[in-house]
This record gives C-alpha cells, structure tokens and sequence, in this order.
C-alpha cells in the first residue's frame, strides 16, 4: 500500500480521501477526522483490520470499539434490536457526539465488542468523515488514535505526534467538539450514561429522556477506567480547600482553563499536550459546575496524577 501514500514533510503519512477508501476497502486501516477526535479506523467486517487497531493502538481485547455509520440503513447490519427510546436519541441526536450502545446482531465479530453482546454505534457528524464511511460502504470500527491509556488526538498533528509515520492519516481540520462522544444505553427505556460527553444530561432530560444516575448500574462499563489521558509529567485537578498541597511545588504551573465549557472542550486536549511539552508539572482547579463541564472533568479526573485532591 506504501506507493499510494503521501509523504509530506517529516514523517506525516498523509493520505487523501479518496487514497484512505481505498485503504480502507482492502481491509486497511487509516486514522480519519470526526468532529470529536480522531479515529483509527478500520472496517468492522475485516477481522485483519479489527485485530490491527488493537495491535496499533496496544488496546487491551478487554476494551470494545465503537462502529461509526453514516446512514440508518447500516444499523441494522449492527443491532438486532433498535428500540424506540434509542431511535428517538439518534433521532434527535445523530449525526452527531452521541454513542448508542444495542444489543449486537451476529454480524459483529465478539473482538470488536470484548465478548459483550452488546456493540457501541455512533453516526459522526464530521462530513469528510460521512463521506468516507459512505464511500467505503461499510460500517467502520474506530476508536480514538491514540496509544491506549494516553491522551486522544483532536487533530492531524496529534495523530502524527503519536504514531509518527506508522499510520496513515486523512486531515479533517481541528476536532470541533474536541473530546470523546456520550455514551449511552437505553436499559428498560431510561438512559444510562457509560461516559459522559458534550451531550450532557441535562441536554437529554430537556427532550424528555428519563437519564438514570451514573452510580445506578451496579455493573461498570467497560470505559470506566480510572486512568485515561494521562500526560507525560505529573498534572494535578485541585479542589481550592486543597491548595496547601501546591505549596511546596513551586514548579508547577497553573493552566487556566476557558471560561466556557464548549471552547474549554474544544481546546482540551491540545492544552493538556502543550503544559506536558513545556512545563515539569501543571495543575489546574475543578470547580463545581456541572452540566457541559461534567465531561471535562471527567477527563481531567483520569488525567490527573493523584486522584485524592478533587
Ligand atoms: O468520540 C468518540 O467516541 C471517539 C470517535 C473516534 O468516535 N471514539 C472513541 O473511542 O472515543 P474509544 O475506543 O477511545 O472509546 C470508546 C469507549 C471505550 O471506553 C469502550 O469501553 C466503550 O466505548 N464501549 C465500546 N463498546 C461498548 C459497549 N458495548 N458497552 C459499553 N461501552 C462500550
Ligand atoms: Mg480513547
């Protein structure tokens, strides 16, 4: 496949979208832009391709995929049970940052979902990336591109710094949500969170959902490990009352979050890369606003070097 890539400068394998559908028709994997971050992507009916993100990504087979669809009609090859709660929630929510997860159909290989029987669908609203999945005509398994456990990609450049020159990658553009989807699962017609996303809670309850508690589930899901995104130096998420704790670390520096959650998304990911490269250590305050905040903290939370201090 090497003669069909683009070399730019440095080591950025930068391949077009016509070049990355034919990548990914062959059963190849390509990382390609949505609008929360970057993908690495291979189709879900290519075992070769499936077991290749894990190997690329060094994910646990523990962890499942997301399939990412680009219309309704590639949900059925996925569920076999789409019931009105979730078509209303992809009604209202799709194309968009919002992950439903559904019973599997027997068309997903049990790699893709870890053994469970349910499997993760999201329809991106990113149109380079609706193109490409379109194009492909398949649905395609994608998690974030990035090495497993580190901090998720929400631009080309993120993906190069990471992979440098192992992956081929399509630019889209900086991410314009900036972290990972909500994910949710409709059990007895309530909402249940498994990780929350710029669609909040309150986002779905205004439409009329019924969303269960976090803590109601007894059973964790998969994508609730406690670190996640975790930077190359140490960074500290401080509750104010535990700022005696900084005192004696004149070295860190604070990192000033934006005052609206949506840019502070946006820029998330770039910024906690940015205090790793030029600082020894970096801290920031959690504040007690919830609702669009809920996810950044979320991440912040794992990203954080000791989890005591918020
Ligand atoms: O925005 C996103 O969701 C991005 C873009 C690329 O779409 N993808 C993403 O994928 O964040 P990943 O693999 O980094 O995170 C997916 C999460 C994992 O934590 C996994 O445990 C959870 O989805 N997941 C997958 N299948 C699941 C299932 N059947 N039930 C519950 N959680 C599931
Ligand atoms: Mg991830």
């Amino acid at each position: 496949m090497i003669h069909c890539l683009l070399y730019t400068e440095g080591r950025i394998l930068l391949v077009s979208k016509t070049q990355a559908i034919d990548i990914l028709k062959g059963g190849g994997n390509v990382a390609i832009p949505t609008e929360t971050v970057y993908g690495l992507a291979g189709r879900y009916d290519s075992l070769k391709a499936v077991e290749n993100i894990f190997r690329i990504k060094q994910r646990p087979s523990f962890d499942p995929l997301i399939c990412h669809i680009s219309n309704l009609e590639q949900i059925d090859l996925l569920t076999k049970n789409f019931d009105p709660t979730s078509q209303r929630l992809a009604k209202e929510f799709w194309p968009g940052p919002l992950t439903i997860v559904l019973p599997k159909s027997k068309n997903v290989d049990s790699l893709i979902t870890a053994g469970l029987d349910t499997v993760a669908i999201r329809m991106p609203k990113h149109r380079l990336c609706q193109e490409i999945i379109e194009e492909v005509a398949s649905p395609l398994c994608a998690p974030s591109a990035n090495y497993f456990g580190k901090t998720s990609p929400s631009s080309m450049q993120h993906v190069e710094t990471e992979f440098g020159g192992k992956l081929a990658v399509v630019d889209g553009g900086d991410c314009e949500i900036g972290i990972e989807s909500t994910i949710v699962e409709v059990i007895d017609g309530q909402v249940f969170i498994h990780r929350s996303g710029m669609i909040s809670k309150a986002d779905m309850e205004n439409l009329g959902f019924e969303v269960l508690d976090r803590k109601s589930k007894s059973a964790q899901g998969p994508g609730s490990m406690q670190d996640h995104y975790m930077p190359k130096v140490p960074f500290y998420l401080i509750k104010e009352n535990k700022k005696q704790y900084l005192e004696n670390k004149e070295r860190l520096k604070e990192w000033k979050l934006e005052d609206d959650p949506y840019l502070a998304a946006r820029n998330l990911y770039k910024n906690l890369r940015h205090q790793a490269e030029t600082t020894s250590g970096f801290y920031t305050y959690i504040s007690d606003e919830d609702g669009h905040w809920e996810a950044i903290w979320d991440r912040l939370k794992k990203a954080s070097y000791r989890k005591d201090l918020f």
